[in-house]
């Protein structure tokens, strides 16, 4: 179903009205400055577009799981470095309010003129966000004119600020960012170009078995790296030494490599350590020696999946979601670096990439390779993975007014 997004509304719509804008602003925030700010920079487009048109833009966002108010978790340098990025544009100004509900936001939203900007406290300083509690959908309700949702990677929750408040609101929209995440990723799940290839890595199984189960119909290729891999060879009967297996999950694998086992690429070769600390590293092929454990994949690994990955058969589409190995350590990045350079050069060579979930952007950015170098970098970590499980997503279906 097409998503209603702003510009479904009448451009005149906008003048003087409080759009609520409920965006993804949970990024990394050390010492009072925020890190990666790619979720912060996709939400631009919506408020420019609203500012333009004379909206009062009311954004509001969660930032980690505070335990009820909690000034390690305030959203202060998210504003800071919003207002760093938007501040160069005559005229606009982004204000930050301590509070996202009660009468002093209601006084500060009274004092704004068209096409201001503020921000609101935490939302998961009140529990009630999370419970999406009824009385609290109600007072942020209340707030808004419009209500607009930016946040696909929130999307997963049903919460007051993702849909309680949006079904009490009658305009409800997705903003770009959204329609944008929705478009790619549900054009990947239900009609990808073809060849379609996706590689997996990280260490976890269990968050990605949903989506995995239906890429595995998609996919022309499924490569897997990282952690996971070692669960997969332990259920072709390889030896794992202490590598990361997720033995509660043996079952699925092997299910899944019964299945589909000619579409599954394994590593041949590892990266081999005694920890991750051990800098005396050795190249194994096969089995991993008992006592160590595998944290990259090796150097012929790394040529098939390179090759792979940047095409010999025409260009696709690729999804790559999770490292090939301990990226952060420098002697374990090696992996990693080639599949992201690889990404790189599938999408020169005219293939749609994709790369989503968590620390992904992190290890393609490490790997020096830009996000002009991407077709789409999802903001998304577990949302993307449900979407692509097909699983509900409560914030996409209630602007579709269910
Ligand atoms: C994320 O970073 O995945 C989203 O912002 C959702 O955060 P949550 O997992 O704490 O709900
Ligand atoms: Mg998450």
């Amino acid at each position: 179903m097409a998503l209603r997004t702003l510009t479904d509304l009448d451009d005149k719509k906008f003048n003087g009205k409080r759009v609520f804008v409920r965006v993804d602003f949970n990024v990394s925030v050390s010492n009072g400055t925020v890190g990666e700010d790619y979720r912060i920079r996709m939400t631009i487009p919506t408020i420019e577009y609203l500012t333009k048109r004379g909206a009062k833009v009311i954004l509001a966002s969660h930032l980690g799981r505070p335990d009820g108010r909690d000034d390690d978790y305030t959203l202060a340098p998210v504003a800071k470095r919003l207002s760093e990025i938007v501040g160069s544009r005559p005229g606009i100004k982004v204000r930050f309010a301590h509070d996202c509900v009660g009468q002093p936001v209601e006084d500060e939203i009274g004092r704004m003129n068209n096409g201001d900007i503020l921000l609101l406290e935490n939302l998961r300083f009140y529990k009630e966000e999370e419970a999406n509690d009824l009385k609290f959908c109600k007072k942020l309700a209340s707030l808004a004119d419009i209500y607009v949702n930016d946040a696909f990677s929130t999307s997963h929750r049903k919460h007051a600020s993702t849909y309680g408040m949006a079904k009490l609101v009658d305009a409800r929209l997705a903003g770009f960012n959204m329609r944008k995440e929705v478009e790619y990723l549900s054009m990947m799940k239900d009609n990808p170009i073809k060849p379609f290839k996706v590689v997996v890595g990280g260490v976890k199984i269990k968050d990605k078995i949903g989506a995995l189960e239906h890429l595995l119909l998609k996919a022309d290729k499924v490569i897997i790296g990282g952690a996971a891999a070692y669960t997969f060879l332990k259920a072709k009967g390889f030896k794992t030494g202490k590598s990361l297996i997720d033995n509660e999950h043996l079952p699925w694998v092997s299910k899944a490599l019964a299945s589909y086992g000619d579409k599954i690429m394994l590593p041949t070769d590892h990266v081999a350590a005694i920890s991750p600390a051990d800098t005396s590293i050795t190249m194994v092929k096969g089995d991993i020696p008992d006592g160590m454990a595998g944290f990259d994949i090796g150097s012929e690994t790394i040529e098939r999946y390179s090759t792979e990955v940047s095409g010999t058969n025409g260009a696709g589409m690729i999804f790559w979601n999770g490292p090939m190995g301990m990226f952060e350590v420098r002697a374990f990045a090696n992996g990693t670096v080639n599949i992201a350079k690889s990404m790189a050069l599938a999408y020169w060579r005219g293939a749609k990439t994709l790369i989503g979930g968590g620390d992904t952007l992190e290890a393609m950015k490490k790997s020096g390779v830009a996000e002009n170098e991407v077709s789409h970098v999802s903001t998304g970590g577990g949302a993307t993975l449900r979407y692509l499980a097909g699983d509900e997503m409560p914030g996409v279906s209630v602007l579709n007014g269910q």
